[in-house]
């Protein structure tokens, strides 16, 4: 097995591309303007200047719409724990991120699973779920998927908008990704096309800052806003002030938005190295090519049991997350590849390494 493991299973970058000096400099800068807010208690809602940074910046909508947590992670856990009851049916996408599967998983819900296409969740499919019975809940990765990289199309936004609507359930539009694009343009949120007080939007600063300040939000109807951070203060008082005050001085001094550029531009490097790398090596293998992300969804022929190939994959020194770590039921011929993780020069070789990994399996298992 070889010493160096090239990793594609960590959804997380390389700390090459963490932006240890800028988070430095926001930090003093913090502590040396903003050290009351940032060392004291806050209330549930967090603080309020990222709060109205936010609502202006990125959503144009009224800061007593935004909540801060501690990562998107915990907005989806709060979301979930006070609006879904045992026995309510929860739409999840298939393929979908596995720690929500998990979350919706313990909570009694039934979960009711929708594949994804090319481009976003089957809608189709959701339709003829909601005339099997009511939905409370759907859990949407609207921009480049974990883990499968498509981003849902505009018609499919609106149209999901208008079925929330008509039935009254929640979309949960869970957009970490949104500002990791590598130059297309993408659609609306559904959260600015929601007339109804049906979306409830949550995104975070992990990918755009670091996934260790541990800074997200929820942003949707302002009174269930209200509600939820009323709970979340009862949970934890406030979430942490000195992180979102760090995060919050990179917002307004522009450091955010620099940032921002340089990791997009090394994450597309990677994008671009692994498309490459996979079109020579394992030409077979279906793909989405994710317009941002970190993500890159492999479907191998029927032949190949992913779980099997990561065993090979391992003796070669290279590892994934097979696919069914991210299916309610199946999955077994795909697999996740993060590119976030690989420096775009170890990519190629990386594949190399998954390439030999299924020539082994395929060769111990012919058709
Ligand atoms: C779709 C999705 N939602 C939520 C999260 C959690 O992110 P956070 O670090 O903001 O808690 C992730 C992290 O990878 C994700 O991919």
């Amino acid at each position: 097995m070889a010493s160096d493991v090239i990793s594609f299973a960590r959804g997380a970058p390389s700390a090459d591309i963490l932006p240890a000096a800028a988070v430095r400099a926001a930090a003093e800068r913090t502590l040396a303007e903003d050290w009351q807010r940032a060392l004291s208690y806050g209330t549930g809602v967090g603080h309020r200047g990222l709060c109205e940074w936010i609502a202006g910046e990125l959503h144009e909508i009224d800061a007593d719409r935004v909540m801060i947590t501690n990562g998107s992670m915990e907005a989806a856990s709060l979301l979930f724990h006070y609006t879904v009851e045992p026995g309510d049916r929860v739409v999840v996408e298939q393929p979908s991120y596995d720690r929500t599967l998990l979350l919706l998983g313990r909570s009694g819900a039934e979960l009711v699973p929708v594949p994804l296409e090319a481009d976003g969740l089957d809608v189709d499919a959701l339709e003829r779920a909601l005339a099997d019975g009511p939905i409370k809940l759907a859990h949407v990765i609207p921009n480049f998927h974990n883990p499968a990289g498509c981003t849902l199309s505009a018609a499919k936004r609106d149209r999901l908008v208008a079925l929330a609507d008509e039935h009254g359930f929640t979309i949960f539009e869970d957009d970490p990704y949104r500002l990791i694009n590598f130059g297309g343009e993408l659609p609306p949120t559904m959260l600015s096309a929601d007339r109804s007080e049906r979306v409830v939007h949550a995104s975070s600063f992990s990918k755009t800052v670091s996934p260790g300040v541990r800074v997200g939000y929820l942003a949707g109807p302002a009174d269930q806003i209200a509600t939820l951070a009323k709970r979340a203060g009862e949970h934890y008082i406030s979430p942490n002030m000195l992180a979102e005050s760090v995060v919050w001085e990179l917002c307004t001094s522009g450091a955010l938005a620099e940032n921002v550029e340089s990791v997009n531009g090394a994450l597309r490097d990677r994008r671009d190295a692994l498309v490459e790398a996979l079109g020579e090596q394992i030409p077979e293998a279906e793909f989405v090519v994710p317009g941002g992300g970190y993500f890159l969804w492999l479907d191998l022929a029927g032949d190949v049991d992913t779980p099997t190939l990561l065993e090979a994959a391992t003796r070669e020194g290279v590892a994934f997350v097979a696919g069914p770590d991210f299916m309610l039921d199946g999955g077994e011929s795909s697999l996740r590849l993060s590119f976030a993780s690989v420096p775009a020069d170890r990519v190629a070789e990386g594949v190399g390494r998954v390439a030999r990994a299924l020539e082994s399996v395929r060769a111990a298992s012919p058709a």
